[in-house]
């Protein structure tokens, strides 16, 4: 069972406060951009405290992400990235604003240990597809071409209790590829591992998007260097989109921050 890696039903998750009419997937008449995989327009998240008083979470964020591509979701703790996330997912939905992800879409948690819980990384990749009704041989093909992707082809008959926590992540994300998944959203995956597996999943998740525009993933981090992998970014900070664009271009503008920052600690 893939508990980590969640497919998400294909539900719009856009409010009636929609600013802009989200777009018409193949199920309730609406269609997004053919090349983009993930849009979000004005969104804005709050929750009502006890006294009745609402919290602001998420301030007026806009972001959109072309298909095909991996993009980094970067910013302090706090500032509000997992639930851009989560209503990425459709697992909340936004106060105000519109927004389009294509489907199926699949959420990786990050903690390893909650990922992966049949006995086998076959058993495991396969357990999702019990729903669409295949043959045996076509499960066969598509867990084989999922374990390829995420450079897990010699895992097959492995007990998944041997695994690394890097290992488990990639299957979880096998699992996810072999339902067809078009969109990972992945919320810190790396947090608990080594290095080696850090970059082993993160390869893996480059791995599965090359060459085709069928996948597209947005990755939550912390870890500057991983941008390094990145085909664009995003900075929030303080539940907002501060920018928005190439990695080069975010890298450029942290590193700003932090030597403008010194500079005044030193002054
Ligand atoms: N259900 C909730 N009730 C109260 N506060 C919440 C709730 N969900 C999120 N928050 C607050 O909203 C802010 C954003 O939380 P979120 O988990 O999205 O941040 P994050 O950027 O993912 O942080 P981290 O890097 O630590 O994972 C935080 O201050 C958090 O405490
Ligand atoms: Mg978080």
């Amino acid at each position: 069972m893939n508990i980590g890696a969640v497919t998400l039903p294909s539900i719009c998750s856009h409010t009636s406060h929609c600013a802009f009419p989200v777009r018409a997937t193949a199920s309730n008449g609406v269609t997004s951009p053919p090349n983009l995989a993930i849009e979000g327009k004005n969104l804005s998240y709050a929750i009502t405290a006890r006294n009745g008083k609402l919290v602001p979470i998420l301030n007026d964020c806009s972001l959109c992400i072309p298909s095909g591509q991996l993009w980094m979701l970067l910013g302090p703790n706090g500032c509000g990235k997992s639930t851009l996330l989560k209503i990425l997912a459709g697992l909340l939905n936004p106060t105000h604003g519109a927004v389009y992800v294509k489907r199926p879409r699949s959420f990786v948690f990050q903690n390893p240990d909650h990922q992966v819980v049949m006995p086998t990384v076959e058993g495991d990749v396969a357990f999702g597809l019990g729903k669409f009704n295949l043959t045996q041989n076509e499960v066969r093909s598509r867990v084989a071409k999922a374990l390829h992707a995420v450079g897990m082809s010699d895992y097959l008959q492995r007990p998944v209790q041997t695994l690394s926590g890097g290992q488990k992540q990639r299957v979880a994300i096998a699992g996810a590829l072999a339902e067809s998944c078009k969109v990972l959203l992945l919320d810190e995956l790396t947090t608990f591992l080594d290095e080696s597996d850090q970059i082993g999943v993160i390869k893996a998740v480059k791995n599965s998007l090359d060459g085709s525009e069928e996948v597209t993933a947005l990755w939550v981090t912390h870890r500057l260097e991983e941008l390094e992998y990145a085909d664009g970014a995003i900075y929030m900070e303080n539940g907002k989109v501060v920018m928005h664009g190439t990695p080069s271009n975010i890298m450029g503008f942290l590193k700003e921050r932090i030597s403008s920052y010194t500079n005044r600690i030193n002054s």
